[in-house]
């Protein structure tokens, strides 16, 4: 039994790689917050994860809050042997997009919200799967970052901050699990057409300045992000650790 913890398996990556790794054979414990106008497209994961033959376990619930997430660990412990969880992906979109200065400018909550659920819960849902044993030998970390962690956008201050921490906590995690057999690496996804990235104040521009200078010549889609988590999940991938990996096809780096 393999499963894969996905935070923020609802929407954009998240689901795109729940669907990918549900045809690559493993199962799927999601977390996500949606509304109940949202559920629909909950429910076209779960048909598809069923469709690919796999289980899914979802959980509509806040994935930085420390009783939640206790509480899906604890079940996820009675589901699933220990050592059986071979990844968790972070891909959770849940940020303030403010101005640091000036008319509706963050707030100290609002900053630390989203420090909190786009940065530093990765580091608690780690501390978790590991510590319960869930997550070990040939386990697997991912994070989604973006070039808003090295770019300035309008607006996008707050959750550029919490990529930087997103970044960091991918270092130290990569090297504190390694003794361990356990990898973990940032991915650095191109401008993606999702419901977090419309957002985004001025996200027409974004998208239409990442079609322009994407030397691809279209634009990154979930999948192509999906696809290679599959691939890394593979013991082939087993010495690719403390990386940000670019997954956007040369965008970032054409001028
Ligand atoms: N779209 C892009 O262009 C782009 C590019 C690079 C990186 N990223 C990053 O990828 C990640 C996912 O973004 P996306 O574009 O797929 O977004 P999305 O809006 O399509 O999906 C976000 C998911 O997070 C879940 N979620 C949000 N807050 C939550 C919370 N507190 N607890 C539990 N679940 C929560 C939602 O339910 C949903 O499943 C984000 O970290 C984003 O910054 C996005």
């Amino acid at each position: 039994m393999a499963t894969i913890v996905i935070l923020g398996a609802s929407s954009g990556f998240g689901a795109a790689a729940a669907r990918a790794f549900a045809r690559a054979g493993y199962d799927i414990v999601g977390v996500h917050l949606d509304r109940r106008g949202s559920q629909p497209a909950v429910d076209a994961v779960l048909a598809d994860i069923a469709a690919a033959g796999r289980q899914a376990w979802f959980f509509n619930q806040n994935a930085a809050d420390d009783a939640g997430r206790a509480q899906i660990v604890a079940r996820i412990q009675e589901l699933c042997p220990p050592g059986s969880v071979k990844g968790l992906l972070h891909s959770l979109a849940f940020g303030s997009l403010a101005p640091f200065v000036g008319d509706r400018q963050i707030t100290r909550k609002q900053m630390e919200m989203t420090l909190d659920v786009m940065g530093s819960s990765l580091i608690y849902w780690a501390q978790d799967l590991v510590g319960s044993g869930l997550l070990g030998d040939g386990g697997r970390i991912w994070a989604m970052t973006s070039a808003g962690s090295h770019m300035v956008w309008g607006g996008y201050g707050p959750v550029s901050a919490a990529k930087a921490v997103l970044e960091s906590a991918c270092r130290q995690l990569a090297v504190e699990l390694a003794p361990r057999g356990i990898t973990t690496n940032a991915i650095l996804a191109g401008v993606t057409d999702t419901a977090a990235l419309r957002k985004i104040p001025g996200s027409d521009l974004l998208l239409e300045g990442a079609l322009r200078r994407n030397p691809s010549g279209r634009l990154t889609t979930p999948e192509d992000v999906a696809d290679l988590l599959v691939l890394l999940a593979s013991p082939a991938a087993r010495w690719v650790n403390g990386n940000v990996l670019r997954v956007d096809g040369g965008e970032d780096i054409a001028g």
